[in-house]
């Protein structure tokens, strides 16, 4: 079969044979998997260590073509998502197929472990998935447009931010890096979610306007730079969500939690590699929770679909872009292209 396979500074289409089963394995047929926009700085090494040679990629939509026996919960036909996340406990997690480690991010001996008899992604015709990365989506068969589920894994993750301020319904919400494609799904999720408005943060206008179409819920504020502005223009809100990528500094983020109710929630969910200076009295004084959310669990995955399936969650607003699998470089530059509600599905 054909996939790309990721070493040391590229992706390159390659020739491989077909995956075979094993215990704890299910066997899909990749129907779509998202690009996400920064997977040149994945592959270039900029956001931690591959485990390279591999079949690179972390999530898609696939068909189950076969289960090994000690596999219960899908089977042969079922349509599934699978997010990636291999959780061992104890902070012992790695995203099958892509870089990115749970617990201080360090790894461990038993993370190598599951590296190495879990390496290989989804960027590729078909796929040997780890049983506990699949979720079944029920009802899927029949989805109109398959390659638009392929948004699914970061609405997922982008609700599971959000839940961890729980409850959105009813209440006001803010998305800092609301332009890129996590923080777009956050803006569709919290608006299927209930949330009372949604502030949609970020510098790209054009992004920004799309999603101010959205409805009237939406908000948008574009970020200025200076975080007493930013900050003014963002609230006041109950839940603020950070998606931003790799800023060159935390004003953003800090403008998100100054922006902040009494009692509010600021969620961590973006890239932003700089520490935050959190006022001791501030926080206490107004009873404030700061939450860090990584990846999605089982039952949100759920939760979403259902989102999705039953037009809560309308995913047409969502600009699909297909590639195929013939030209790995060429689909990277255009994922990194397109992101503000848009995003790149690798249909193989
Ligand atoms: N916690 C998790 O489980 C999890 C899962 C997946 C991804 N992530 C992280 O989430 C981050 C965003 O992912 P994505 O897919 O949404 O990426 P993306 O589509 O590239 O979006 C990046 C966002 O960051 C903003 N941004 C980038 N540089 C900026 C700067 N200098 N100043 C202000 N804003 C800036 C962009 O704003 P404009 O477009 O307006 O310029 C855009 O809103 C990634 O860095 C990734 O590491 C976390």
């Amino acid at each position: 079969m054909q996939a790309w396979i990721a070493n040391e500074q590229d992706v390159r289409l390659s020739e491989v044979p077909e995956p075979t089963l094993k215990g704890g394995g299910v066997l899909v047929e990749v129907l779509a998997a998202h690009v996400p926009a920064y997977t040149n700085a994945v592959v270039r090494g900029n956001r931690g260590g591959l485990p390279v040679p591999l079949v690179l990629g972390p999530s898609c939509v696939g068909r189950v073509l076969a289960v090994a026996p000690d596999v219960f919960h899908v089977e042969p036909g079922d349509i599934v998502l699978d997010t990636a996340l291999l959780d061992a406990g104890g902070g012992d997690e790695v995203l099958v197929g892509w870089v990115g480690l749970g617990g201080s991010g360090a790894g461990s001996a038993r993370t190598d472990r599951m590296r190495a008899v879990w390496r290989d992604g989804v960027f590729a015709e078909k796929a040997l998935c780890a049983k506990e990365t699949l979720v079944k989506l029920p009802g899927a068969e029949t989805y109109p447009d398959p390659a638009r589920l392929a948004f699914l894994p970061w609405l997922c993750i982008a609700a599971t931010g959000l839940h961890a301020a729980a409850p959105v319904a009813g209440r006001d919400v803010a998305v800092v890096g609301a332009t890129g494609q996590l923080g777009g799904a956050a803006v569709l999720t919290a608006l299927a979610e209930g949330a009372a408005t949604v502030t949609a943060v970020g510098r790209n206008e054009e992004a920004l306007a799309r999603l101010a179409a959205l409805g009237p819920r939406v908000r948008t504020h574009r970020l200025t730079g200076d975080r007493a502005d930013d900050a003014a223009g963002i609230g006041p809100v109950d839940i603020a969500v950070d998606t931003l990528g790799a800023t060159p500094s935390a004003a953003a983020t800090m403008a998100a939690y100054d922006s902040l109710r009494v009692r509010g929630t600021l969620v961590l969910v973006g890239g932003v590699r700089h520490d935050l200076t959190v006022p001791y009295g501030d926080l206490m004084h107004r009873r404030l929770t700061l939450r860090g959310s990584w990846m999605s669990d089982d039952r949100t995955v759920t939760t979403v679909w259902q989102l999705v399936r039953s037009g809560a969650l309308d995913l047409s607003v969502v600009e699909l872009v297909t590639a195929g699998l013939d030209d790995p470089a060429a689909a990277l530059g255009l994922a990194e292209r397109t992101t503000g509600l848009g995003f790149v599905a690798l249909v193989p």
